[in-house]
């Protein structure tokens, strides 16, 4: 075989290749599949964002503190922080493992414990650790803090997160306030949440004292009572109308 001869093959070999890829180009244009404008099938527990057209969690309603803490079962809750004790030492005097010592956490400001080193995000806010926040932080610390570096999945169940605070409430010298029940017409979730981080700087009049248990408290427990049909749905507009 002479060059021109081999000038020939590597010429038709050059040629196939560039007409698959030109083939595949084509078909690429050809058979992209767009965004569909709504989705197939509907994901249970999200609601469309209707503005940006993607699916955003739904947002939790914070419970009245006052009603629910006021006959929260202490005792389970206490058996529910052995989830939180392979990292956290719940302990007056404790120490920092994984994580932070908690001792007295709920009314500390966020990410100060000494000696702890806390990611950036914890130490974006250094504000008091309420009731409510808690109560978010524990259902899902990654979406209520993203960036932390407490790995715990968090807790699903309502009922459970309010035990589990009022078991911490009482790991501390001094046990932030129970606040007052909500009347029932200002019980909107806007309120609870407002009045939950002045707790710690002046309880409330009608606040449970210091030490005292659910059972101890029975002027607390029946208003509460009272105030529990604020929490439904169906009574929230009602509740938002006056707050205008
Ligand atoms: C796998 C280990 C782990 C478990 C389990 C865990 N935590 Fe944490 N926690 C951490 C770490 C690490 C941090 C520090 C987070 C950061 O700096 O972002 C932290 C931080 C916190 C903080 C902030 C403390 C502060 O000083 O501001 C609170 C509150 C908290 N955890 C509560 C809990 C509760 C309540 C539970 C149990 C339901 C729990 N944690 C379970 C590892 C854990």
């Amino acid at each position: 075989m002479d060059s021109f001869e081999w000038n020939k093959i590597a010429g038709a070999i050059l040629g196939t290749v560039i007409f698959i890829f030109v083939v595949r180009l084509i078909g690429e244009a050809v058979y992209e599949v767009p965004e569909p404008a709504k989705p197939g099938y509907v994901v249970e527990g999200v609601v469309e964002d209707a503005a940006a057209g993607k699916a955003a969690p739904t947002e939790e309603v914070v419970p009245d503190f006052g009603t629910v803490l006021a006959k929260a079962d202490v005792a389970a809750g206490k058996a529910v922080s052995a989830r939180c004790e392979q990292c956290h030492d719940l302990n007056k005097g404790g120490v920092n493992k994984i994580g932070p010592a908690m001792w007295g956490v709920i009314g500390r400001a966020r990410a100060t414990e000494a000696g702890f080193s806390y990611s950036s995000a914890m130490m974006a806010s250094h504000n008091p650790w309420t009731f409510a926040q808690l109560y978010k932080y524990i259902k899902a610390p990654a979406i209520m803090v993203p960036g932390t570096k407490m790995s715990f999945a968090g807790i699903r169940s309502a009922d459970e997160r309010i035990n589990l605070i009022a078991y911490l409430r009482t790991q501390s010298d001094a046990p932030v306030a129970i606040p007052a029940p909500q009347p029932v017409a200002a019980a909107a979730p806007e309120t609870a949440a407002a009045a939950a981080p002045k707790d710690g700087a002046a309880p409330a009049a009608g606040a449970v004292p210091v030490a005292a248990g659910a059972k101890d408290a029975p002027a607390a427990a029946a208003p509460a009572k009272a105030a529990a049909p604020a929490a439904a749905p169906a009574t929230a507009p009602k509740a938002a109308a006056p707050a205008k």
